[in-house]
Order: C-alpha cells, then sequence, then structure tokens
C-alpha cells in the first residue's frame, strides 16, 4: 500500500518516520497544540469529534476539527458508527484543511461504546471494515483509525482487526498498545505492537508510555514501527518532541518551564479573546493542563535509562528526592486543584514571565508547597 500521499496542502504526506501528537480530549486543544509546535512538534491531531454532532452542525464539535496555519500537517479525529456520519465530518475535516481523518475505535468511555462508537468497533471488525471502506471511498484525504489491543485481555483481536483496517484502504493505523479494559493499569504492551507492525504493509504507528528521548529510540527500533505517537508525555513536557528530534533531553529550569505555560496563557488569549468571557473559558483548560504538567521532572538519560528499559518511566512513581528544590520549583511540582487554579490565574493576568515569576513566589508564601509525584496519570480516555 502507498504510503505517500497528498495533503490538502499538497505536501507530501508521509506517514512514515512521524512523531505524531496524539489525539487528546480536551489537552488537544488549539493552543496546547500550537506550545507543541513551537516545540518541534511537526504532526498534530485534533480532540475527537462526534460525527453525528458534526453533522447536526454543533458549532462546538466543528471547533473541534478547526486547524491553525501553523499547522501544516494536522488530522482531524472522529467517532462514528454509522457510514455517512462519518462520510460527513470526514469531508467537513478536509474542507477545513485536515491532513487526514482518523477513526476512533480505542475509546473506552461508557457513553461512547453505549453509542456503538470508539472501542466497541474492535468487537466487530467486519462493520468496522465496512466503515473504514465507505470513509476510503468519500473522504478526499487519507483515512487512519486508532485502535487499542482489543476489547479485554481475553479479546485481543488487534491481528485481525489491523488486517481488516488495511484491507479497507486505510492509509495507515495507530495502535495504542493496551486494551480497553486495562486503561491505563498496567505498561503498554509493545511487543504486539511490534507484531501487528511486521504483520502489515500500511505503517503501523505505535503508541504508549512514551515520555522521555531515550525510551522514543528503544520503543521505535525495537518495534520496528514506522512511526511513533505521543499522549501524556506531551501533556507533561510539550518539549519532548523537539527532544525527539535533537536526540537530548532538553531540562528547562523552573523559570524556563514558567515561561512555556505563560506562552501557553498567551496563546489561550488569543484563542478565546482577552476578555472576561475569554478568561472564563481559558479556565477550563489551563488549570486542567497543570494536572499534567505538575509531573514533569529531569529525567536525565544517565539515571534513568537503565530504569526506563525495564519499565515506562511513564508508568513509574518517582520520590521528590531532590535536594535544595527551589521554591518556584516546588511549586510547579505542587499536585493540588486549588494551587493550580491560582497559578493559571497568575499567568493569565501577568504581562510577562518576570511578573509571573513575582507573582508566583507571592503565591508560594500564600500556598506553601506539598510534595508530588509523577507517574501513573490516570485516565478515563483514549
Ligand atoms: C486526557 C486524554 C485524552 C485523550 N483523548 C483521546 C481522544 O480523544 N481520542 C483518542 O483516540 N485517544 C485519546 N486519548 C488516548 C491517547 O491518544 C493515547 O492513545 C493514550 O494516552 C496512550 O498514549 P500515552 O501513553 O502516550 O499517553 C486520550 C488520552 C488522555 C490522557
Amino acid at each position: 500500500m502507498e504510503s505517500r500521499v497528498k495533503t490538502r496542502q499538497d505536501a507530501p504526506m508521509d506517514f512514515r518516520g512521524q512523531v505524531f501528537l496524539a489525539p487528546l480530549t480536551k489537552g488537544g486543544n488549539l493552543p496546547f497544540r500550537r506550545v507543541c509546535l513551537e516545540h518541534g512538534c511537526k504532526v498534530t491531531m485534533g480532540e475527537m469529534a462526534y460525527a453525528y454532532q458534526v453533522k447536526k452542525r454543533s458549532k462546538s464539535e466543528l471547533a473541534l476539527l478547526r486547524r491553525h496555519p501553523d499547522e501544516t500537517c494536522f488530522g482531524a479525529q472522529i467517532a462514528a458508527s454509522r457510514i455517512d456520519d462519518a462520510v460527513f465530518a470526514g469531508k467537513a475535516a478536509a474542507e477545513r484543511g485536515a491532513a487526514f481523518v482518523d477513526l476512533n475505535c480505542g475509546c473506552p468511555i461508557h457513553d461512547i461504546v453505549k453509542r456503538r462508537m470508539g472501542a466497541v468497533l474492535l468487537q466487530k471488525p467486519s462493520k468496522l471494515g465496512e466503515l473504514v471502506a465507505g470513509m476510503v471511498k468519500e473522504i478526499p484525504v487519507p483515512v487512519t483509525v486508532k485502535i487499542r489491543l482489543g476489547w479485554s485481555e481475553d479479546e485481543q483481536n488487534a491481528s485481525e482487526v489491523a488486517k481488516v483496517v488495511e484491507e479497507s484502504g486505510a492509509a495507515a493505523l495507530f495502535v495504542h498498545g493496551r486494551t480497553r479494559e486495562q486503561r491505563y493499569s498496567r505498561a503498554a504492551d509493545w511487543e504486539s505492537i511490534a507484531r501487528i507492525a511486521s504483520e502489515r504493509s500500511i505503517p503501523v504507528i505505535g503508541n504508549g508510555d512514551l515520555l522521555t528521548w531515550y525510551e522514543v529510540r528503544d520503543r521505535w527500533q525495537q518495534s520496528g514501527v514506522a512511526s511513533v505517537m505521543i499522549g501524556r508525555g506531551a501533556l507533561i513536557k510539550p518539549w519532548i518532541f523537539r527532544e525527539i528530534a535533537e536526540q537530548q533531553a532538553w531540562e528547562p529550569s523552573d523559570v524556563e518551564r514558567l515561561g512555556v505555560y505563560h506562552d501557553f496563557a498567551q496563546k489561550l488569549k488569543q484563542h478565546f479573546r482577552d476578555d472576561e468571557k475569554g478568561k472564563e473559558r481559558a479556565m477550563r483548560f489551563l488549570p486542567w493542563h497543570f494536572d499534567f504538567f505538575c509531573r514533569y521532572r529531569p529525567l536525565s538519560g544517565e539515571r534513568w535509562e537503565a530504569a526506563a528499559k525495564q519499565h515506562p518511566l511513564l508508568q513509574t512513581r518517582f520520590a521528590d528526592d531532590e535536594a535544595d528544590l527551589s521554591v518556584l520549583e516546588q511549586l510547579l511540582r505542587d499536585p493540588r486543584p486549588e494551587l493550580h487554579q491560582r497559578l493559571a490565574l497568575l499567568l493569565w493576568e501577568s504581562a510577562d514571565v518576570a511578573e509571573a515569576e513575582q507573582r508566583a513566589l507571592q503565591l508560594a508564601q500564600e500556598m506553601p508547597p506539598v510534595a508530588g509525584e509523577v507517574g501513573e496519570v490516570a485516565t478515563a480516555q483514549g
């Protein structure tokens, strides 16, 4: 199967050799994707949109298909159970500049599977095949499919599903190496991802537990996948794309990280507008992001590479045993939601990073920091 395809922008779209930002409901908002772009991300993906809502022309759902002009290679993700809905939403995404359209077959959430979308499609490979073939026929950009390994440990049918996906004409396949039932409870199974990659001729993109450039390098090499996809790793450190490109860690100082978060706040402002309503909307996102940002730890290869080969660092809990952490560093690691609210507000209100730093230090006096942990970012998504 040919993997070099033309995008809407007429640049060659190659599903090989890429590092994809995973589709992330809530997290993959447009301002956050712009932060990732600034830190070396080349292929972004949007938040999952319900195809049937797009067909009803729901404004909020159509907004999820929107691409920023800086996103030169943007994939829209949809959840669908019917061909006509999927085709309508896929065309709408292509018209808005999506380079490819991805069908979600991994979402474990009850509300979604109840509507016969997401991971439930794994249980019906022939229905999935019809859906994909119907999309490929009508949508003018490449169609991809994102799957998990199966519904449950006893129902791991990803090889069969992958075959159906390829035969239905999909341009590439994303594999999140866990089952629907596992959620994030255990390490992603890269051996199964490797097996699926070896069985297929369309590009298979591996996904699960990538947090450091050396884990990406090892997983990529050992599994033989065409490309990799990063989810929580990007939410914790959006600069992971730069690290992968440069094959070395960037260990930003506390002030440098505050700078990244301040830049994010500015991008939220540009997106939602700098007024009370815009602030209210941005505050639905920025404090939420701190639940991931606060898990950042410098994980130097010298100290952690060997451990990472045994168990993914994203699934490992770390004690905060570093001595002499600055007050600002402690604040940025603090896991308390009420503190995240305050940090988000001060970033929104500060004219520059210096002001944000000064206000953060004041905040630390009012709310003395408590220790946090990285790892096991449990979530119901995906
Ligand atoms: C907050 C959050 C939201 C997610 N939303 C989606 C989604 O909309 N569509 C999807 O296919 N996967 C979604 N996922 C799953 C990720 O795309 C990815 O497959 C999963 O997190 C495993 O990759 P990771 O270990 O790099 O995080 C989500 C994950 C998280 C943490």
